[in-house]
């Protein structure tokens, strides 16, 4: 029964450290076979990150690039956010074939045969098709067996919650390979006049490829979620009826049917309130992830890899949690904020690049729109 409960600790993400004190008590319903092998699949499935791709546009904007048609500087932004370049997608380029990308290089990576995918998670606020994209990609992919695919809507936070979500799918459903992909273009949707957001953003795609394992590999630690709608006026981009459009009924009983035509607004940011909101709650997720890890403690990771908003934001979380900027990954310079792609981005180019090695522990955080925040203490590999 120790053991059993020691796994159920871990399924819940109870910490390693406390399991005697909080592990949740675990009633077995059912005498069938069945029920007893699905009892002993929840107790024994662990998952871990085993391949990683990512895929950004061709056309890069470089910050004297937007200083011909806004008022500002290289020299502020890259003082502000530390960014220098972004990419956007430009001429025949979609969203979708980035995500197509990434996926396949993580499945290239991991040695996994599109047929063996069972899930797709496309994590996405900015997506081709606004019923989703997740089935185009489980197509283009070849993944022959119709596996469930669909987005998931999170903003900055997508891909975090999408890895959380990877992992209950796994360890609660039986899934075995879930491809999590984080992709984004909000470059359709900045006000590209407007030089307090437009400069911030670029489009990419990035994906990992998780996989189930036994429970004695895993690799997934700890997480911590929120979100606090509260928030949600200082980054919008809401649905509104377009003014102009005079579509009103001749039936007076029915005004306002049919509807007008529509669409959603710019984005519209509180950028000072964002970067309060992220260096206040994002040290404190990190420190909860860690400890539901039963890793509390800076030294206890490899790798501190934040969303990649803004160099400020990533060196005042850094600072705050005692992190040496030589275990910081880092790679807003070369693209900005890619919402949901970043996360995945940025490890990608620090696993292809020989930074991040098989076996290192790395905690993430991602924040933004909702408001949401998540954190999530991983091994690569
Ligand atoms: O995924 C989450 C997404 N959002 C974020 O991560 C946003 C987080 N926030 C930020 O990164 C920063 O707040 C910004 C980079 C957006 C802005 O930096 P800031 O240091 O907070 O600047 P500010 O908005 O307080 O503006 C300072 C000054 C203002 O001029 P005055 O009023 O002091 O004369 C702005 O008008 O800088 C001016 N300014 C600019 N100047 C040149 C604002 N944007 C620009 C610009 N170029 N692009």
């Amino acid at each position: 029964m120790a053991n059993t409960t020691m796994a159920a600790a871990q399924i819940f993400g109870i910490s390693r450290m406390r399991q005697h004190q909080a592990a949740p008590t675990l009633i077995m319903c059912s005498n069938t076979a069945k029920g007893a092998e699905e009892f002993s699949r929840l107790i024994n499935t662990g998952c871990k990150l085993v391949g990683c791709g990512s895929a950004v546009p061709s056309l890069r904007v470089t910050n004297n690039d937007l200083a011909k048609f806004i008022d500002t500087n290289d020299e502020w932004i890259s003082t502000r956010t530390g960014i220098r370049n972004r990419r956007v997608l430009s001429g025949k380029e979609n969203l979708t074939d980035l995500a197509i990308e990434a996926a396949q290089k993580a499945l290239e990576m991991a040695e996994v045969d599109p047929k063996d995918v069972d899930l797709i998670l496309m994590c996405s606020s900015s997506g081709d098709d606004r019923f989703g994209s997740a089935p185009v990609i489980q197509k283009a992919l070849g993944c022959k067996h119709n596996p469930l695919a669909f987005d998931i809507t999170a903003a900055c936070s997508g891909f975090l919650l999408g890895l959380f979500s990877a992992s209950c799918y796994i360890k609660a459903g039986g899934f075995k390979n879930v491809l999590v992909v984080g992709a984004d273009a909000v470059s359709r949707f900045v006000d590209w006049t407007d030089r307090g957001s437009c400069i911030l953003f670029g489009d990419a795609a990035g994906a990992v490829l998780v996989q189930a394992c036994d429970i004695g590999e895993d690799g997934l630690f700890g997480f911590d979620l929120h979100s606090d709608g509260d928030g949600k006026r200082h980054l919008i981009s809401t649905f509104k009826e377009n003014e102009t459009d005079d579509a009103s009924s001749e039936n007076p009983s029915m005004t306002s049917f049919p509807p007008k035509s529509s669409s959603y607004s710019y984005l519209q940011m509180n950028g000072r309130e964002i970067f309060k909101f992220a260096v206040r709650v994002v040290p404190q997720s990190i420190e909860a992830a860690l400890e539901k890890a039963g890793l509390a403690g800076s030294n206890n990771f490899d790798w501190l890899l934040l969303h990649q908003a803004n160099q400020r934001i990533i060196d005042g979380v850094a600072t705050r949690l005692e992190v040496p900027s030589e275990r910081v990954i880092s790679n807003v310079a070369n693209y900005g904020n890619t919402s949901a792609a970043s996360i995945p981005l940025a490890l990608d180019e620090a696993v292809r690049g020989g930074k991040v090695q098989p076996g290192h522990v790395i905690a993430a955080a991602g924040f933004g729109a909702g408001l949401t925040w998540a954190s999530a203490i991983f091994r690569w590999g």
